[in-house]
């Protein structure tokens, strides 16, 4: 056989199982980890899989030695706010001073600060300034992302949001899918007149589908924002509208999102650390993945974690991501998510492991393209620095990624120690 590009050597090769659905419950226990592998790419996508001993007769213009080490697919991250102007630092010190993050949004700050910070930015700075963030999200070894609006509250940001997410994925081979948030926070000019201010977004909704500006419709159903009413008034206009139902689901108060997520059939409900017990319960028994984002929960400070046990015990599927913003979670190391998973969330590895990659690419409707390597499947993969799969929740905080492919190319490699050059230096 003749490749483009033949990956040898490979110590594991991790292969998540797509069957049509994300992974449920037991489901999510199982992970395919081949030793000894070897994988062929022709025109961007996997050709054949197998032992690194078959590929010592195969020929490629290209031979990569992995070196023992550990082949992934491409990470696939979610949920994240990645297009925004400005940054909130200075709301760390209200934090450390026991502000709830609720209190700091009613006080005109948290989110609708980044609203006016967002306003006041050109389209090309916001496209420079998600750049820096992506290149970074990448290089920790994602290769599919989820972006939302939201920082807008009307239409002229929020279309320029949306147009920054669409120059990233012309700018960049990786896919960024798009996520119109416009009920993400209550404009002070329309406190008390919620309904009017959802029919508004409704309307920006109408011109996002014309200009297909977004593939899901999101919310942020909480105490104090938008009640579980006007959440479901809203998805349910939009799901008539074609889009896919996202939810900003149970995150502070238990107002029953979970449950609205389930009987829309949203692809998935979000947060949930507050999710009931009949919550779950219609989780499991729905292909609504619910995505936990255990890195907001870390740097809110709070001790009571998404009950991801339950929600796998019962048979939910579960996906993780960083939920990047910047105010609720700063980071864009969905590796630091997978360790948070395993210690807060006491999630196994192999859960881990199909939560972001198979899961989180059907909890944004992309699980025929990402989260897996199977034959005939674009070749998104990243080489891990670890000598076991194992080894990247249980080492924290760091970037074990050497080096990430988009289909079959290298787009990001770690520089070795030693081999930089400054150009232009003299
Ligand atoms: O998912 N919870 C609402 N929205 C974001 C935070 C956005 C922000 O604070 O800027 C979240 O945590
Ligand atoms: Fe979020």
């Amino acid at each position: 056989m003749n490749f483009d590009l033949l990956v040898y050597n490979i110590g594991q090769l991790i292969l998540p199982r797509f069957t049509g659905n994300a992974l449920k419950g037991e489901e999510m226990k199982q992970l395919a980890v081949r030793e000894s592998a070897a994988f062929g790419v022709n025109d961007g996508k996997v050709a054949w899989i197998g032992s690194s001993t078959e590929a010592e007769g195969y020929n490629a213009k290209l031979k990569l030695d992995a070196e023992g080490k550990v082949v992934s697919p491409g990470l696939v991250d979610p949920h994240t706010h990645l297009v925004f102007g400005g940054s909130r630092e200075h709301e760390l010190a209200l934090k450390q001073e026991g502000v709830p993050y609720l209190e700091i949004l009613a006080r005109g700050g948290g989110i609708l600060s980044t609203v006016e910070a967002t306003k006041n930015a050109a389209l090309q700075d916001l496209v420079e300034k998600a750049s820096f963030h992506l290149e970074r999200m990448v290089s920790h070894g994602v290769t599919t992302m989820e972006a939302k609006s939201g920082y807008g509250l009307e239409r002229e940001t929020e279309l320029k949001q949306l147009s920054v997410i669409h120059k990233l994925n012309e700018k960049y081979p990786i896919s960024v899918v798009s996520t119109f948030l416009g009920p993400h926070a209550i404009p002070p000019a329309y406190k008390g007149k919620e309904n009017e201010f959802l029919l508004e977004m409704l309307d920006v909704l109408e011109e996002i589908k014309e200009k297909k500006l977004a593939d899901f419709a999101d919310i942020f159903c909480e105490t104090g924002v938008f009640t579980i009413d006007q959440s479901r008034v809203f998805l349910q206009k939009a799901k008539e509208k074609g889009f896919g139902l996202k939810i900003h689901a149970d995150e502070i108060d238990p107002l029953g999102g979970a449950e609205l997520a389930s009987s829309l059939g949203a692809a998935s409900a979000d947060h949930l650390v507050a999710a009931s017990d009949e919550g779950i319960r219609m989780l499991s028994e729905s292909d609504t993945v619910a995505v936990l984002l255990p890195g907001t929960t870390f740097y809110l400070g709070k001790d009571q974690y998404a009950r991801a046990r339950k929600m796998i015990d019962e048979g939910a599927a579960v996906a993780l991501a960083t939920d990047f913003n910047p105010g609720s979670c700063v980071t864009e190391n969905l590796q630091f998510i997978m360790s948070l998973a395993a210690l807060k969330l006491k999630m196994t590895t192999e859960e881990i492991w199909n939560a972001v990659t198979v899961n989180a690419a059907c909890a944004i409707g992309r699980g025929k393209e990402a989260g897996t390597l199977d034959v005939g499947r674009q070749a998104d993969f990243v080489i891990w620095d670890v000598p076991n799969y194992k080894y990247i929740p249980y080492h924290y905080g760091v970037n074990h990624a050497k080096r990430v492919f988009v289909s079959g190319e290298m787009i990001w490699e770690r520089i070795p120690f030693g081999e930089f050059q400054l150009s232009g230096a003299r």
